[in-house]
């Protein structure tokens, strides 16, 4: 078999420092309790970005520790794509800004909008260019200000998520060794984008007075109807990526799903017939960072040594659109 084409050399996260716990939102008015967030979803706690750290900032200071751990100086960067469902202005791309804030001299840049799925996406997106022979490394970015679109007057919503970044280098491989991405899968289905959305604040009902009073312009969720079709399209996502690489549950080292709910989790690992142990959960630390959740766990995994180099790691992630998104690479 050849060689895969791309490969991860380096992985950072960048993370606001202030933590808020499920019973700090009694201070803000929110009847729950720490109990009932639990018991539904895992989320202990969550960061949440202050004052002027943005979907930006973080970003960048994932793709440092990134690009450090990679031994990639900026201007080495052919592109940086940016998946975020919460870009810092709308015009231009908040990748724009990265690439002004790092110094990437050389990249194209782009934000790439996906939801959830999005940085699963965003590295298909870049593998593809380094397949084609048009780049030879590419940051690949999943930042996300979460709380600046979630409606904190809403229960069901503001409890499930959090702020930050994760970022990878993604380089053409030049080793011998058969590392990088093995298989991708991605797929959506808009007719079910209702369940999941902002209704106004876009092109179609832009800002306005009245929108803001009804609090249009936040995201409003159908959690239950989310929770069956995050279940069984996590499910079909990891199967369409074990069949492209010719795998089966046992050959994989670790799963690192999207971290929205423990229990989409262990319904999408028992699918998988992958035991919870090769599992790895950080929703209880973070919440639902959306497109940052998989980048942000990928980091915390190779920097605990969870897993290392030959490890082989699935990757499935469910959002917004409905978006859904798997990947294996081997490390
Ligand atoms: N605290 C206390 N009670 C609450 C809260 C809260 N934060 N939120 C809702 N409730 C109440 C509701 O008002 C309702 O009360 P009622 O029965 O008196 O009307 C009750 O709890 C049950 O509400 P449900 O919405 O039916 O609760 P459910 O068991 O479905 O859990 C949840 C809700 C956790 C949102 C679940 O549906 C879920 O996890 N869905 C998936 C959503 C998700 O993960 N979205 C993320 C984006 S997509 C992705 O990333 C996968």
């Amino acid at each position: 078999m050849t060689r895969p084409v791309a490969r991860i050399t380096g992985t950072g996260r960048g993370i606001p420092s202030k933590v808020m716990t499920n019973r700090d939102f009694a201070a803000i008015g929110i009847e729950t309790s720490d109990e009932w967030i639990v018991e539904r979803t895992g989320i202990k706690e969550r960061h949440i970005a202050q004052g002027d750290e943005s979907t930006c900032g973080m970003a960048a200071s994932a793709a440092r520790t990134a690009m450090a751990r990679a031994e990639v100086h900026p201007g080495e960067l052919d592109a940086i794509v940016l998946s975020t469902a919460t870009p810092d202005r709308l015009l231009p791309s908040t990748a724009v800004d990265l690439q002004a804030d790092l110094g990437a001299s050389r990249a194209a840049a782009f934000d790439l909008s996906a939801a959830c799925s999005g940085w699963l996406y965003g590295m298909t997106v870049a593998e593809g260019m380094i397949t084609s022979g048009a780049i030879e490394t590419a940051l690949v970015v999943g930042s996300e200000k979460m709380s600046s679109i979630i409606d904190w007057q809403d229960r069901s919503t503001c409890v499930l998520f959090g702020d930050g970044a994760g970022a990878v280098v993604l380089q053409r491989n030049k080793s011998k060794e058969r590392s990088g991405i093995l298989s991708t899968f991605l797929r959506s289905d808009g007719k079910l984008a209702d369940l999941l959305y902002r209704p106004a604040g876009g092109a179609s009902i832009p800002l306005s007075a009245p929108v803001l009073e009804e609090r249009s312009h936040f995201v409003k969720m159908a959690g239950r109807e989310v929770f069956k079709h995050a279940v069984r399209s996590m499910s079909e996502a990891a199967d369409r990526a074990l069949d492209g690489a010719k795998l089966t549950g046992a050959e994989i080292d670790l799963l690192i799903p999207h971290q929205a709910n423990v229990r989409i989790i262990e319904a999408t690992a028992k699918h998988a017939s992958i035991p919870m142990d090769k599992v790895y959960v950080n929703v209880d630390r973070y919440g639902n960072t959306s497109s940052a959740s998989i980048p942000i766990a990928l980091d915390e995994v190779i920097e605990k040594k969870i897993v290392g180099p030959g490890s082989t790691v699935m990757m499935v992630a469910f959002g917004a659109g409905f978006t859904w998104a798997s990947m294996i690479i081997r490390l």
